[in-house]
């Protein structure tokens, strides 16, 4: 069996963060609010009332960070930047100081030898967009590309690829159509719009940032999508989940149309979002790379309500989990690769793995991180052998981090935090990663 000591010799490292799970300083040079803030504030929202207000501190601590990562030899450092940092209504003028922070991060970077590869939208939204419908509203994807061409034309000099939108689906899902994260609305089905409208966002910007002659990706989370059992009604209901989940985003991105979607009552205008000529608009300009977050495989099996959605969630049984329940499928990441190339095998560009890892309840000595982090990588090395172009991996993440409506208690770093204090313990997930990195680096030198 080949392994992670078999990646190819051009094979990129990396980590990967978000700017409202680490970098605080909400209220500095300007920035406006974003849901996140709006949202955490609201009792209740996330587990013991944490917020990012403060989060890792990393917009006064970064040069901290930066050292962290260049004692791990990284190829590459995927970020994202704050929209209301930049415009901090959301549209209109720019705000120099938020821009300068970046330009700042960024210079940093290069300055290490580390690549910089920000991502355009982690779900921090202007809260006035959202004030306006945020992503049930079309305008909101005009805004975005405003806001695209301001960064790119201050920072396209420098950073050769971006990506554009973080995880629609995981928007989509847990922000729209189920309230858990930012904005909270829980509108089910009636979220649909925001998916085209974040893919439509996606379009505008990747031709304006094309026509800059840069490289654009878009990273979403992905799942293989196992069927309970061979029952029809089972493999209908895998069917149906895998269309919202995956297709919903990869089909209108690699083969211009939406896939099906009857089994949830929905026609192919997505509740009337989409309107003549959107396909042509949000393929006008090539995907360079396709961004895969993979975190684990999702079981799907029949309904059990008739009246509600057309599948259920179910447990996969007899594997380990993580700190968090999710899971640990290694092999997925191996299927989730081949079953993107046989379903667009005409279309599919490189890919990079934006993100994955684990949260552990683990302190400075972390196996169980090691050991999700060793077999995910063997696991691509293989589907590498087979035939599929990964050009790099970014492991979410550097630091324990603001996770989302979890807080602080989901711990995903090779790097802990000590919230109290902003101390950073390079834990021993981050020793083996770092000597992972020197060892294929050397023996590639060697080839
Ligand atoms: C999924 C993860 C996803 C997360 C979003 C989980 O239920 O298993 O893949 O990233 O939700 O926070
Ligand atoms: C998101 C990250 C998040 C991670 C772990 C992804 O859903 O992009 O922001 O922290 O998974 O849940």
């Amino acid at each position: 069996m080949p392994n992670r000591s078999d990646l190819p010799a051009d094979f990129r490292w990396g980590v990967s963060t978000a700017a409202y799970q680490i970098e605080g300083a909400v209220d500095e040079d300007g920035r406006g609010p974003s849901v996140w803030d709006t949202f955490a504030a609201r009792p209740g929202a996330v587990r013991d009332g944490h917020t990012g207000v403060v989060a890792c501190d990393h917009y006064h601590r970064y040069p901290e960070d930066i050292a962290l990562m260049r004692g791990l030899g990284l190829d590459g450092y995927r970020f994202s930047i704050a929209w209301p940092r930049i415009q901090p209504t959301g549209a209109g003028a720019v705000n120099p100081a938020g821009l300068a922070f970046y330009d700042r991060l960024v210079d940093a970077l290069l300055a290490t030898g580390i690549t910089p590869l920000p991502t355009l939208f982690h779900w921090d939204l202007p809260q006035a967009l959202e004030d306006r419908g945020g992503w049930l509203n079309r305008d909101t994807a005009h805004r975005f590309a405003d806001y695209t061409a301001a960064v790119a034309d201050r920072l396209g000099d420098r950073v050769p690829a971006w990506i554009t939108l973080n995880e629609p689906f995981v928007h989509m899902v847990y922000g729209y159509a189920l309230g858990i994260h930012a904005p909270g609305r829980a509108l089910l089905l009636d979220a649909l719009p925001t998916a085209h409208h974040q893919l439509l966002a996606h379009g505008l910007a990747a031709s304006l940032l094309h026509g800059r002659g840069l490289d654009v990706m878009i990273a979403n989370n992905l799942t293989p999508v196992q069927a309970a059992s061979s029952s029809a009604a089972d493999l209908a209901a895998a069917d149906a989940y895998d269309a919202l989940h995956n297709r919903l985003f990869t089909d209108p991105l690699l083969l211009g149309r939406y896939p099906d979607l009857t089994a949830f009552g929905v026609g192919p205008d997505l509740h009337g979002a989409v309107r003549p000529g959107d396909l042509d608009l949000i393929t006008a300009a090539p995907l360079t790379g396709l961004g895969v977050n993979y975190y684990n495989p999702t079981r799907i099996a029949a309904p059990t309500d008739p009246g509600g959605l057309p599948f259920d969630l179910v447990d996969i049984p007899d594997v380990p989990r993580t700190a968090f329940g999710w899971p640990v499928v290694p092999e997925g990441l191996r299927e989730l690769l081949l079953t993107l190339r046989d379903r667009y095998p005409d279309t599919l560009p490189p890919i990079t793995i934006t993100e994955n890892g684990c949260s552990t309840t683990e302190g400075p000595d972390d196996p169980t991180r090691i050991s999700y982090l060793a077999t995910h990588l063997d696991a691509l090395a293989t589907a590498i052998t087979e035939g599929i172009d990964v050009r790099g991996y970014y492991t979410w993440s550097l630091l324990d981090n603001f996770e989302w409506a979890e807080g602080y208690h989901q711990r995903f770093g090779l790097v802990h935090v000590d919230s109290a204090t902003q101390r950073r313990t390079p834990r021993s997930s981050y020793a083996w990663y770092r000597d992972l990195i020197a060892t294929h680096r050397a023996k590639s030198a060697t080839r």
